[in-house]
């Protein structure tokens, strides 16, 4: 089947170009939402059942992004997921991101200035170069937010890998349309409400087995038990072996959304959703006088933008002084030629 089969199970208004600020949900995602807000609403079941989403959230990223299910853990946000990780650095550790990196993945390594960890950060296009002896972790993003650029994680990993340096990436910007592989990473974070079309509040991670070792699990709570339903009271302790041990307890509606959604973009195939996207963000770019690019983000410099798209009823966003328009598996080709028409006769100054 192709991504144009599956288009009926979404209900954009037209214009819709702004997934990379949040993503629309899916027909199963949304109606699995409504039935457990109806649930809740006049007390017709107990919780158990909306905590199996998390379940099927949790095994669905797992295949995704390549990972054993052992080693995923599941969370509220990003920053929320990195901060165990920076908790363990020892003091003195360098941390290198990229200067735009969005900061959930910077602030919480920025903390730990007190104690010594300094991050220090280089251009997009001097990210690997930076790698150099003396990193002892690179934090980026596999698809940068302001941007839209890609990273090339096998050289990060490569660059990595020769230095001995842990690698922490957030694919908040990337999971769901750009095909991902945990293989030589120690922690892949995203957030669901973005590309993977999912309610803001389910946040999904890979931890390798080294850095879990290396990790202490500061958002134990009931839910990072080795088993969650003797795990409510008192002062026995026993985490879970494997890497939910990391968990948070889980906002339970946000992932009854999630599970349907990340399950239908197995379904349809990240291979397709990536060419589909790349295809419409590359027409658009086309009609800028861009040459192709290789991101479903497009951000260029055209004043006048925001006011255009406004006034056409076009959402997309503005950032860091571009327009940047993103395209997803339920955008078109008509939205595509809207946000061309409404920015006809405006001269684009970047590339
Ligand atoms: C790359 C990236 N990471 C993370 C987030 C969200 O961070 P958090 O989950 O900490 O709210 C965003 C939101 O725009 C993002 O673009």
């Amino acid at each position: 089947m192709t991504v144009a089969e599956f288009a009926h199970l979404w209900d954009p208004q037209p214009g819709w170009l702004n997934t990379a600020s949040y993503g629309l949900p899916p027909r199963p995602g949304w109606d699995a939402l409504q039935a457990a807000l109806g649930d809740w609403r006049v007390g017709a079941t107990s919780w158990e059942p909306w905590d199996e989403s998390t379940t099927r959230a949790r095994a669905s990223f797992a295949r995704l992004v390549g990972a054993d299910l052992a080693d995923v853990f599941v969370g509220s946000t990003v920053s929320a997921a990195v901060a165990p990780i920076a908790a363990a650095l020892p003091g003195g550790s360098k941390v290198l991101v990229d200067d735009i990196e969005f900061t959930s993945n910077v602030y919480p390594w920025m903390v730990h200035a007190d104690r010594g960890v300094e991050v220090v950060s280089a251009g997009t296009d001097k990210l690997i170069e930076a790698i150099r002896p003396g990193v002892d972790l690179v934090a980026v993003s596999a698809v940068q937010s302001l941007t839209g650029t890609v990273l090339d994680l096998a050289q990060v990993v490569a660059a990595s890998k020769e230095i001995g340096a842990l690698v922490v990436i957030d694919a908040s910007q990337a999971a769901g349309w750009l095909p991902l592989d945990v293989a030589g990473v120690d922690a892949l974070i995203t957030h669901t409400y973005k590309w993977l079309m999912s309610p803001r509040g389910a946040t999904l991670g890979y931890l390798s087995p080294r850095l879990q070792e290396r990790c202490r699990p500061l958002h134990a709570g009931w839910y990072a038990g080795q088993n969650v339903h003797t795990s409510y009271y008192g002062t026995q302790l026993e985490l879970a072996s494997d890497a939910s041990r990391f968990d948070q307890s889980p906002a339970w509606f946000s992932f009854v959304g999630a599970a349907p959604a990340l399950e239908l973009i197995e379904q349809i195939g990240v291979e397709a959703i990536h060419e589909h996207n790349l295809s419409l963000a590359n027409e658009f770019r086309a009609g800028l006088g861009l040459p192709p690019g290789d991101s479903a983000i497009v951000s260029a410099a055209i004043p006048g933008a925001e006011e255009a798209f406004a006034a056409a009823g076009i959402r997309a966003a503005v950032r860091g002084g571009n327009l940047r328009a993103s395209f997803h598996v339920y955008s078109t080709s008509a939205d595509v030629q809207s946000a061309l028409d409404a920015l006809d006769g405006l001269a684009v100054e970047n590339s």
